[in-house]
């Protein structure tokens, strides 16, 4: 859905943060990650979701750096931005809050920050980070900035970035660094900024608006044609991302329609930064997208990157790759091939508690929406995933891992709602030591829904949980 205004949440029901705050987040070391896996919770070296969102990625020496959103369960308000590490894109290190709360000011308590993305400054070898600062209404939106002269923080906050004088008004933003090093701030509308050669203002408005909607701004080159990407104004609903191209950042730019195919709402995400990952062999270009959640942005957003698909015909993510390996030094990508065990809805080994509707249209799937219904399912093995069918009408279903003692090792909300019905994975436990281990689902009576500045409601409007399918490795 298009909507001309720039959308903005308002409000989320008190209840659910209540509710949250009563639940430990996770209490579990996470084993080794083998592949990229969109739309699920990922852990960090100490068990702990990572919450790194509106995010870019560099590269520096041999390790690539991971910034982000950190994100509460509780508010928008800012929380600082995330700094991971990783050498293979899989397993990511927290490394710090790169940029925490300010005591005051603008990214102070109960401040908007996003779209945090980081860029090293080739002459003078500092670090800078950008991003968008506003109120937690969104009425005094500009694009900030900070330094730093270790990759990993602490930033320095500095303000907003100016151009002749002038802060730059904008609320969602980007980063582009060319091959020459000049850098540049993309605001939505498709406006592009060129950076001074010391990244600390801004010399020249390089392209004017192209659209009125494109938020979330994604730029990147691949030989001598630049691509930009961005969305739809729909808040954190997820929309057909579109794109342009051109030869040069000062267009023409032509429009060449959607990333991914129609009505998949680019594969219920929305664009924040392409990474490209250069090997000896290829270039892997990956597109990396927010699946938001509103308001449990902490537990329950997650990630989707995906490879993006070059043609005659421009650029698509044409199908959803749940899974995918990278080698970082070859830059080649492939499907990961599964090693999964499949246990359908209907296997008699599920216990289910409470009513659940067991339905066959096009999937066979298990619904219920009364709190507390849950399902549970015990395996030998190293590994669980749950897929859902998500609905317009799910909400947050509650997971919970035990070994076979009943120690809890994951505890973890994940948001089953999509406007568009898709049957996605949506939860995969770390890789265990082999042994017997219990997953127990229930109906958490909690569901993803927000409303924008106009009032807008957004989000699904029940608290279905749909077991489509369970896959276990054994
Ligand atoms: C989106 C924007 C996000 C965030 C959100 C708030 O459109 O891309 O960065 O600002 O709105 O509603």
């Amino acid at each position: 859905m298009l909507i001309q205004n720039p959308i903005r949440f308002i409000s989320a029901a008190l209840f659910v943060v209540s509710a949250i705050l009563n639940l430990p987040l996770y209490a579990q070391k996470a084993g080794k990650t083998d592949a990229i896996y969109s739309g699920l919770p990922w852990y960090d070296q100490n068990g702990k979701v990572v919450s790194a969102h509106g995010a870019n990625i560099i590269k520096d020496k041999d390790k690539y750096y991971l910034f982000g959103e950190a994100h509460s369960d509780t508010s928008n308000a800012f929380v600082g931005f995330n700094c991971y590490s990783s050498k293979d894109l899989y397993n990511w290190k927290f490394e710090s809050i790169a940029l925490p709360v300010q005591a005051s000011g603008k990214l102070g308590p109960n401040r908007v920050g996003e779209r945090v993305k980081v860029m090293r400054n080739q002459k003078s070898g500092q670090y800078f980070m950008y991003m968008h600062v506003d109120t937690l209404g969104y009425k005094d939106q500009f694009v900030g900035y900070a330094t730093s002269k270790n990759i990993t923080g602490p930033y320095q906050f500095k303000g907003s970035i100016l151009f002749n004088g002038k802060p730059i008004k904008k609320w969602d933003m980007g980063t582009f660094q060319d091959k020459d090093g000049t850098g540049y701030i993309l605001t939505h509308g498709g406006v592009i900024h060129q950076l001074a050669d010391d990244y600390k203002s801004i010399i020249a408005e390089t392209n004017k608006q192209i659209s009125s909607g494109f938020e979330s701004p994604t730029l990147f080159r691949k030989g001598n044609t630049y691509y930009f990407i961005g969305s739809n104004l729909t808040s954190w609903e997820k929309n057909d991302n579109y794109y342009y191209t051109a030869t040069a950042l000062s267009g023409p730019w032509t429009s060449r329609g959607l990333l991914a195919p129609k009505d998949k709402l680019t594969w219920n995400s929305q664009s924040t930064f392409v990474l490209a990952i250069e090997g000896s062999k290829d270039t892997t270009y990956m597109y990396m997208g927010d699946r938001w959640s509103y308001p449990l942005q902490l537990s329950s957003a997650t990630y989707v990157w995906q490879p993006i698909t070059f043609s005659a015909g421009g650029i698509s993510i044409p199908d959803y790759i749940q899974s995918w390996t990278v080698n970082t030094s070859t830059g080649e990508y492939a499907s990961k091939k599964s090693d999964i065990k499949v246990i359908e809805n209907t296997n008699k080994l599920i216990k289910y508690k409470g009513n659940w509707k067991h339905l066959s249209d096009s999937i066979s799937t298990s619904r219920s929406a009364t709190r507390g219904n849950a399902f549970s399912f015990t395996f030998k093995g190293i590994q669980i995933g749950l897929y859902s069918l998500s609905l317009p009408d799910n909400g947050y279903a509650a997971i919970i891992l035990t070994d076979k003692k009943g120690k809890i090792l994951v505890k973890n909300l994940v948001d089953t709602y999509t406007k568009l019905p898709s049957s996605t994975m949506v939860f995969l436990s770390p890789i265990l030591p082999k042994d017997e281990y219990t997953l127990t689902v229930s109906v958490s009576g909690l569901k993803p829904n927000w409303s924008d500045k106009k009032k807008t409601n957004y989000g699904s409007t029940d608290y279905n949980i749909s077991l489509d399918k369970l896959i276990i490795k054994e």
